[in-house]
């Protein structure tokens, strides 16, 4: 019996060890529990930092460190680069606008062709002379009297561009007729101006390019042309021989 006793007594004592290493197992998983909590605590900060130094970058190859980050200076390139094109843009319309203002105003050498004065004293009733003026011809015909005549024989009425000889000369000047020596259907230069030249059906002009035919007052009779040839607004006798034309 006794030895039953001690059997069952030797038997508890580990038991009781086991028993109360539990709690010592127990501790130390809290100690280390703690711990990983105290580590993860004292850690916490270390993330906080970790990310407040996210935004600073290497800098980018060809960067010399020191410098500001491209990043941050990109705002005002850009704006430098508007600026700069803005100010091209204008310095580039001035030099555009300057030339074609300065190519518009009128030289010396059209300025002294915008009106030109011719001797017609050497031109004889029945003959005519090609001129230029503005880098146009101009034709100065001295109109015999049949001529005249035969201009105001038509009946304006008729005409495709109704004038009289009167309203396409000078007072007084009835004999002198000065007009464009461009034909109004396309701009071909009419014959009958100079000696020699067929001066058509109706013994004024006429323009081969397609036929049109002006009578002795030059106004269209025949042909394509719409209107009669142009006399010039600024036409101005100086004298019986010198004429001003613009
Ligand atoms: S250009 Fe004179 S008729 Fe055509």
């Amino acid at each position: 019996m006794a030895t039953s006793k001690k059997s069952g007594g030797s038997a508890k004592k580990p038991a009781k060890k086991a028993a109360a290493k539990k709690p010592a197992a127990k501790k130390a998983a809290v100690k280390k529990t703690s711990a990983k909590k105290a580590a993860s605590k004292k850690a916490a900060p270390k993330k906080v930092a970790v990310k407040k130094a996210a935004p600073v970058k290497a800098a980018p190859a060809g960067v010399a460190v020191g410098e500001p980050h491209p990043g941050a200076q990109e705002p005002r390139r850009r704006d430098f680069i508007n600026i700069a094109a803005v100010s091209f843009a204008g310095v580039g319309a001035a030099t555009v606008v300057i030339p074609l203002v300065s190519q518009m105003s009128a030289s010396a050498d059209v300025l002294a062709l915008s009106s030109i004065e011719v001797d017609v004293s050497a031109i004889e009733p029945g003959q005519s002379i090609k001129t230029v003026w503005r880098k146009q011809p101009i034709f100065i015909r001295n109109l015999t009297d049949k001529e005249i005549a035969e201009a105001n024989d038509v009946d304006v009425s008729s005409l495709r561009d109704p004038q009289t000889l009167e309203e396409r000369t000078q007072p007084g000047k009835e004999n002198w007729l000065i007009t464009l020596g461009v034909c109004t259907h396309l701009g071909c230069v009419p014959l009958g101006a100079a000696a020699g030249e067929i001066k058509g059906e109706y013994g004024g002009y006429f323009c081969p390019c397609h036929g049109s035919q002006f009578d002795t007052a030059a106004r269209i009779r025949k042909g394509p042309a719409p209107t009669n040839l142009e006399v010039p607004e600024e036409i101005t006798f100086k004298s019986d021989t010198i004429v001003q034309i613009g």
